[in-house]
């Protein structure tokens, strides 16, 4: 059964069309990425199904309920994670949470429990006694996420929940998410980068200027949309020639040769999905006698995606 869905989701502000017609279908229990550059829309589709905002026209639903018309009965099934946390001066961990606690009509010792079970789960019981503004931005959005699992929500609205945290916080975001979707929580997360979600989300959605462009599980994505990793490389002498012999190579797509102040690099498009390995691209080279002077997997973003898309280089 549908737990998030959109139907014809429409909002205007003024005459800027932010959303054009959205729809989605999440199932009860998936993890959704949803991916697109800034400006798509994401805040704009997630703040409606948080009941934030109102729908120009069409519907949203979560379990059923429509947004603008239940948002009473909505509100208990949600946690929205906003893309910007606001700062909360001269405030502890835990009385961070027992004012949200005291919110949710938690009370007494169940109020302790689940402060205690929330911190546990985001791995912030050593930090109870912090102050939330000492806190690295990591932490802080893990204390986002806490505050709004204390009313055990179906669902977890999250804005870019891994934006501004440096690579360390991010592996530890992707696995507080992946504990949350082994609970069952139907998910719906959003970033700009694709390969972020590809291995949290069984499914994601595209969006780009309001409209979904792509929707499926992430390996069709990426198919789809012809995007394969892209390695750099820098070989001593013989560029042409090294170009040549990665070219030919099983797993390659394209090769191209960028001029890059002087020096000339090798750009190797991967298939998407491919079977190569950038480092097994060293080791041809090397194995034919070329000389490498660098060697760089790119990582693979939406916008780079797009460009290529855009400008017509892989269609
Ligand atoms: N309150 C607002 N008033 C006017 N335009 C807005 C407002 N909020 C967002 N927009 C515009 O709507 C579009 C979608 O924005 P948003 O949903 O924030 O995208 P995303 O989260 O994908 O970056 C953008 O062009 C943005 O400038
Ligand atoms: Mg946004």
């Amino acid at each position: 059964m549908a737990m998030i869905e959109t139907v014809n989701l429409t909002k205007k502000y003024g005459e800027l069309i932010a959303l054009d017609n959205l729809n989605l279908t999440i199932d009860e229990g998936t993890c959704f990425g949803f991916i697109g550059p800034n400006g798509a829309g994401k805040t704009t589709t997630i703040k409606i199904l948080a009941t934030l905002l109102k729908p120009t026209w069409g519907e949203a639903r979560i379990d059923g309920k429509t947004v603008g018309y239940q948002n009473h009965l909505i509100r208990p099934l949600i946690g929205y994670v906003p893309d910007f946390m606001g700062a909360y001066q001269d405030m502890t961990v835990a009385e961070y949470l027992e004012f949200f606690a005291a919110c949710y009509g938690l009370t007494g010792a169940k109020r302790e429990t689940t402060i205690a079970d929330v911190l546990a789960l985001t791995d912030l019981s050593y930090k109870a006694a912090s102050e939330v503004n000492g806190l690295s931005r990591g932490m802080q959005q893990r204390l986002a996420v806490a505050r709004v699992l204390l009313h055990d929500p179906k669902v977890l609205l999250m804005d870019e929940p891994s934006s501004g945290l440096d690579p360390r916080a991010r592996i530890e975001m992707r696995e507080l998410l992946k504990e949350l979707r082994r609970m069952g929580k139907t998910i719906l997360i959003s970033s700009h980068i694709l390969y972020e979600l590809g291995e949290l989300c069984n499914a994601v959605g595209v969006i780009e200027q309001g409209k979904l462009i792509f929707a499926g599980p992430v390996s069709e994505i990426m198919a789809r949309a012809k995007v394969g990793q892209v390695v750099q490389l820098v070989v001593e002498e013989r560029t042409n020639e090294a170009a040549e012999l990665l070219g030919k190579l099983k797993g390659v797509l394209r090769v191209d040769i960028a001029d890059e102040s002087g020096v000339r690099r090798i750009d190797v498009t991967l298939e998407p999905n491919a079977v190569l390995s950038p480092s097994e691209l060293a080791s041809r080279l090397l194995a034919n006698g070329f000389r490498l002077a660098r060697l760089h997997p790119e990582q693979v973003s939406l916008e780079t995606a797009f460009m290529r898309l855009t400008k017509g280089i892989v269609s």
